[in-house]
């Protein structure tokens, strides 16, 4: 009796047990499905770190993390009244930065998918603490040039990215001057366009002139947007080689740097320079935006870049690490990993970028990662003038900078301003680029005194490793963790199993 009557009692708690393990087991597959984007099992946390790079300078203390936003910082000082009762990841000695904002990167999705692809390419970002990508509208196949265009984008990226990735789209003579298409294209979300000034390589992504340059301009400033350029012009009477000429040697490095003089740069910004002025306050255009893309030459074209914003003239220009970390002298022959436009110039020329960009001069850095199948690299045969051109870099952008800037002094606030700060800005994400309550959880935890080997044995996240010219050097900068709107998605090696990154369109 007494055992009955006992679990007669027990019935209402045992219901009750039942409730709350179904309730377990319910929410525990909540959990999971949250687990799938993050390596991390919670969405509320903090991270802790004696090394935090916030816009009021570096702290030590704690940010606290809640459901994909930044929802507090504290200093050292005022944290371990919290510390008990939540979720604690402690970074130590590593440094919590904004995750990086590249906004040029081609991912050749959809259409050259065997090229890179959004889930290589936005794994290679995670892996390289780069939490946003802007896409370039070409290399890929079709070109973002239109609505239908970008909404191929947007459906290839469904599901299919790491990392957050907005799209720039392309102003080209066919839509330069139907205003109607133009807005069409920035109301359907790219965050800007993008134009070249010499021929892209691209069939489907012509070069524009200074007229169309001008149109696009009218129509951005409605949408207080950017224009990217591809600033080089072609000067027939500058050539320095004739690339018929078959007593050239065309493993040399020096052949194909004599193809592409600065003074292409320069004649592409002196011509730029007449449509600039528009941007002006109280000029035609005021409210949009010119910025040059991946700058080589730190001569007369930076000169004009500088007199341009002394003039008012809304502009600003990035460099490339690879700019920044090689010079033409120690490019071997043949080895057309190294091949790029505008091409990689002397030692003297990377001395004055690094001089421009620590003074202020060049505003911020972008990858500019631009792969290719290997084949296309005619990496055996080595002839520079017909390889394809472009750099692979994505995954080590950061610690490139870092190993290649610590001689001249770059602190972590200038790599937070080139790399996030400023590049938010650009692209327009007010929510992106620093370290602030209400932003997006968007960060890199990294180790700027570890070094290594970019050897065979260094996991690269692309889809054609031994296309990067990068491999073979020795860098300091491990990035340990990269979070993407709060979640852990990349992890020492590992990324998280789903591709849980945001398309960006502009609203
Ligand atoms: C302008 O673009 C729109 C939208 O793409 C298109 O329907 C129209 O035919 C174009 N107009 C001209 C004159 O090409
Ligand atoms: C640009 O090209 C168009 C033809 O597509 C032409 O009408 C215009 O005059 C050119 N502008 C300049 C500055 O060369
Ligand atoms: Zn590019």
């Amino acid at each position: 009796m007494e055992n009955l009557n006992l679990q007669w009692r027990l019935l209402p708690t045992l219901t009750l047990l039942a409730a709350s393990l179904f309730f377990l087991v319910f929410k525990d597959s909540a959990k999971l499905s949250h687990s799938e984007c993050s390596l991390l099992p919670y969405n509320h946390y903090w991270l802790t770190s004696k090394r935090i790079v916030t816009p009021k300078g570096v702290i030590s203390g704690a940010v606290e993390i809640k459901e994909g936003n930044i929802i507090s910082i504290v200093s050292e000082e005022e944290w371990p009244r919290n510390s008990k009762t939540e979720q604690v990841v402690d970074y130590g000695e590593a440094v919590i930065m904004p995750g990086l904002i590249d906004v040029h990167a081609h991912l050749d999705d959809p259409g050259r998918t065997e090229w890179e692809g959004f889930p290589s390419g936005t794994k290679a970002a995670a892996a390289g603490g780069i939490t946003t990508l802007i896409d370039m509208p070409l290399n890929s196949d079709p070109s973002t040039i239109s609505t239908e265009t970008l909404k191929l984008k947007v459906d290839a990226a469904e599901k299919r990215i790491y990392v957050d990735v907005g799209f720039w789209g392309g102003l080209v003579p066919e839509n330069a001057y139907n205003a109607s298409a133009l807005e069409a294209l920035l109301n359907a979300g790219v965050l800007g366009l993008k134009s070249f000034m010499c021929p892209s390589g691209i069939n489907d992504f012509p070069m524009t002139n200074a007229s169309h340059i001008k149109e696009g301009l009218s129509v951005l400033a409605r949408y207080k947007k950017p224009l990217l350029v591809h600033a080089e012009m072609e000067q027939d009477s500058e050539r320095h080689v004739k690339l018929e000429d078959d007593t050239l040697d065309t493993r040399s490095y020096s052949t194909y740097l004599k193809t592409r003089p600065p003074s292409w740069e320069e004649a592409a910004i002196r011509e730029l320079l007449t449509v600039a002025k528009d941007t002006r306050t109280g000029g035609p255009a005021e409210g949009a935006h010119l910025h040059i893309v991946h700058l080589s030459d730190a001569s007369s074209s930076l000169d004009l870049l500088m007199e341009a914003k002394t003039n008012g003239d809304s502009i600003t220009v990035e460099t490339c690490p690879h700019y920044l970390a090689f010079s033409a002298e120690e490019i071997p022959d043949g080895d057309t990993r190294f091949k790029c436009a505008p091409p990689i110039r002397d030692a003297a020329n990377k001395e004055k970028l690094w001089e421009a960009l620590m003074d202020g001069h060049i505003d911020m850095l972008s990858s500019d990662h631009s792969p290719t199948v290997p084949e296309l690299k005619l990496l055996d045969e080595g002839n520079f003038l017909k390889a394809w051109g472009g750099i692979s870099s994505l995954q080590f952008v950061l610690p490139v900078t870092w190993s290649y800037g610590r001689k001249y002094g770059v602190t972590l606030e200038q790599l937070a301003s080139w790399w996030s700060e400023r590049p938010a800005k650009l692209a327009g994400q007010v929510s992106k680029g620093a370290i602030a309550i209400g932003n997006h959880a968007d960060l890199v935890v990294w180790e700027p005194e570890a070094e290594f080997e970019l050897d065979n044995d260094h996991p690269v996240h692309m889809k054609h490793p031994s296309i990067s010219a990068y491999l073979g050097r020795r860098l300091s900068g491990k990035v340990l963790a990269t979070i993407s709107r709060g979640n852990l998605v990349y992890k020492e090696g590992n990324h998280a199993p789903a591709a849980c990154g945001s398309p960006i369109l502009a609203t």
